[in-house]
C-alpha cells in the first residue's frame, strides 16, 4: 500500500516523530498536512536528536521529498530555523523541501491576539503553546489570513498586511499594547520569505503523480484527536483538524487513496495544556509516568499531565480515524509498575451508572466523568532491549493483547525507547 498515514490518538505527543522517522526510510515522499509549530516531534537517528515543529520526518533520508502542505500554517522564523539546524547536521534540503504557496503565515500579531484571548479567560483559558494558532486559522476562515502566495508580490503583501494591521492595532490600543508598525512587519516577514523563496513550490501535481505511481508516501499528522478542533475536548483543544480527515483538506489527497492509517498511542495517557483528562493521576504512579516518560512539552518545556491508558478514549479515536493499525509506544515506560490499570469507560452518574462514551458529552460533562478501570499485572523488568514480540514479558505481552481487544483494531509497532533501533514489528 503505497499511502501510510501516522495520526496522534490522543492528546498529542505520542511519538508520532519516531514512528515516521521509521517508516520513512523507504519513503519517497514524506507530508504534513496540518498542525503548525505547535508541534514538537522528536526523532533519535543516525544524525542526532532533533524536535521538529514544521518539517517533516523524512528528512533524514537523502532520498526523501518533504511536504509542508497547505493544511498547515507556518510560522517563517520557526522554518528557517529548523532548515539551518538540519543542515548544520549535515543535510541540504534545498531540493528537497517543498512548501504549498497556499499555506497560511504566523505573522506577529497572531501571538498578541491569542494572549488577549487567554488572558480574557483566566481560570478558563485554553494553555495554548503561545504560537497563535488559534488566531491564525481564524484569519484563514474568515478570509483574512496571509498566505505565502501573498508574500510573491510585495504590493498585494503590503496591500493586505496594511488591512490587517488597521483591525488588529486597533485592538491592541484598546488593551493597551503596542501597536505594529506596516513597514516593519513588511520588511521582517519579506526577508524571511525570501530565505525560502526558492522552495515554495506546489506540491499537488508532485502528490497526484505518486498516488499514482504507487510510490511510498507516508503522511505525519500532528497533535493527537483529541485536540482535533470539532471532536476534541473543545475549547480545550487546537485550531486545526487532527484526525486522519484532516489530510483530505490539508494535502488534497482523496480519501479513496488511504488504506492505512497508524493511530499513534503511549501506553498510557498524557495532555499538556487545560481540559479533561479522566485518567490522570495526581499521585506517585503519576509521578513515575512524567520521570521514566521524560514527559516535558516540546515546544514549552511545561511538565505533561500523566494518567493510565484510556482505551474508551483511543477506541472512540480508532473510530473516528479508521485506524488499520495501532503503533504503540513508550511500553517501557511501564516496566516498573507492579499494577497498570486501563480505563475501559466511565461513569457519569455515580459508581451503580451505565459505563458512558466520550462522544456522549462535552468537555465539560467529561469533567464529571469517572472512569471504571481494569487491573492487571505489571512486569517489573526492563523490556528496552526487546525486539520482537515473543522477547517482552508475558504480563507485557497480555496488556498489549488487551489493548487490541478493548480499542478493536491491532497493534502493528511497539516502541520500547526513543531511538529508531527500539522498536518491535508485528
Ligand atoms: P510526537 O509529538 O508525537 O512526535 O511526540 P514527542 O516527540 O513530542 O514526544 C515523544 C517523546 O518520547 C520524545 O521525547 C521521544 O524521543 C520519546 N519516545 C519515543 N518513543 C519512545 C519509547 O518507546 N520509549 C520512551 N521511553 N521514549 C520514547
Ligand atoms: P504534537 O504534534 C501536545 C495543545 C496545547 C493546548 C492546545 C491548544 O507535538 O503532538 P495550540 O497552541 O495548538 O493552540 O494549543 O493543544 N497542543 C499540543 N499538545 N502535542 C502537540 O503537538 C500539541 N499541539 C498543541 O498544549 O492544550
Ligand atoms: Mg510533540
Amino acid at each position: 500500500m503505497s499511502v501510510t498515514m501516522v495520526v496522534g490518538a490522543q492528546w498529542g505527543d505520542e511519538a508520532k516523530g519516531k514512528i515516521v522517522d521509521l517508516l520513512s526510510q523507504e519513503a519517497e515522499i514524506t507530508a504534513r498536512f496540518n498542525g503548525g509549530d505547535n508541534a514538537g516531534h522528536t526523532v533519535v537517528n543516525d544524525y542526532g536528536t532533533f524536535k521538529l515543529r514544521l518539517t517533516p520526518n523524512g528528512f533524514a533520508n537523502p532520498h526523501t521529498i518533504c511536504v509542508i502542505g497547505p493544511g498547515v500554517v507556518v510560522n517563517l522564523v520557526t522554518l528557517i530555523g529548523e532548515i539551518k539546524t538540519i543542515k548544520e547536521a549535515g543535510i541540504d534540503l534545498s531540493e528537497r523541501l517543498w512548501i504549498s504557496p497556499r499555506c497560511h503565515v504566523v505573522m506577529p500579531y497572531h501571538p498578541m491576539v491569542e494572549a488577549i484571548y487567554e488572558l480574557a479567560k483566566g481560570d478558563a483559558q485554553t494553555g495554548t503553546t503561545k504560537r497563535g494558532m488559534g488566531p491564525v486559522y481564524a484569519d484563514k476562515v474568515s478570509y483574512n489570513g496571509m498566505r505565502l502566495v501573498d508574500m510573491q508580490d510585495e504590493g498585494i503583501f503590503r496591500e493586505k498586511l496594511g488591512i490587517q494591521l488597521k483591525v488588529k492595532n486597533a485592538l491592541f490600543q484598546a488593551f493597551g499594547m503596542e501597536t505594529l508598525d506596516l513597514d516593519e512587519v513588511l520588511e521582517k516577514k519579506l526577508f524571511e520569505y525570501s530565505q525560502v523563496r526558492a522552495m515554495v513550490r506546489e506540491s499537488f501535481g508532485l502528490i497526484q503523480n505518486a498516488l499514482k505511481a504507487n510510490t511510498s508516501i507516508v503522511l505525519e499528522g500532528a497533535q493527537g484527536a483529541l485536540l482535533d478542533n470539532t471532536w476534541g475536548t473543545y475549547p480545550f483543544c487546537t485550531a486545526s483538524t487532527t484526525i486522519s480527515g484532516g489530510v483530505m483538506a490539508g494535502l488534497g489527497i482523496a480519501p479513496m487513496w488511504i488504506k492505512r492509517v497508524i493511530g499513534v498511542a503511549k501506553a498510557y495517557t498524557t495532555r499538556v495544556g487545560r481540559g479533561p483528562m479522566p485518567t490522570e493521576l495526581e499521585d506517585a504512579t503519576g509521578e513515575v509516568l512524567q520521570k521514566e516518560g521524560q514527559e516535558y512539552g516540546t515546544v514549552t518545556g511545561r511538565p505533561r499531565r500523566c494518567g493510565w491508558f484510556d482505551a474508551e478514549l483511543v477506541k472512540f479515536t480508532s473510530q473516528l480515524s479508521g485506524y488499520s493499525e495501532i503503533a504503540l509506544t513508550k511500553l517501557d515506560v511501564l516496566d516498573t509498575l507492579p499494577k497498570i490499570k486501563i480505563c475501559v469507560g466511565y461513569h457519569h452518574a455515580g459508581k451503580d451508572s451505565p459505563l458512558a462514551h466520550y462522544w456522549e458529552g462535552d468537555a465539560h460533562w467529561l469533567e464529571g466523568c469517572e472512569p471504571e478501570y481494569i487491573e492487571m499485572d505489571g512486569w517489573m523488568q526492563s523490556t528496552k532491549a526487546a525486539r520482537k514480540f515473543d522477547e517482552l514479558p508475558r504480563q507485557a505481552q497480555g496488556f498489549v493483547k488487551k489493548v487490541e481487544e478493548l480499542v478493536g483494531t491491532p497493534v502493528s509497532i511497539i516502541s520500547v525507547g526513543p531511538e529508531r533501533s527500539a522498536t518491535i514489528l508485528l
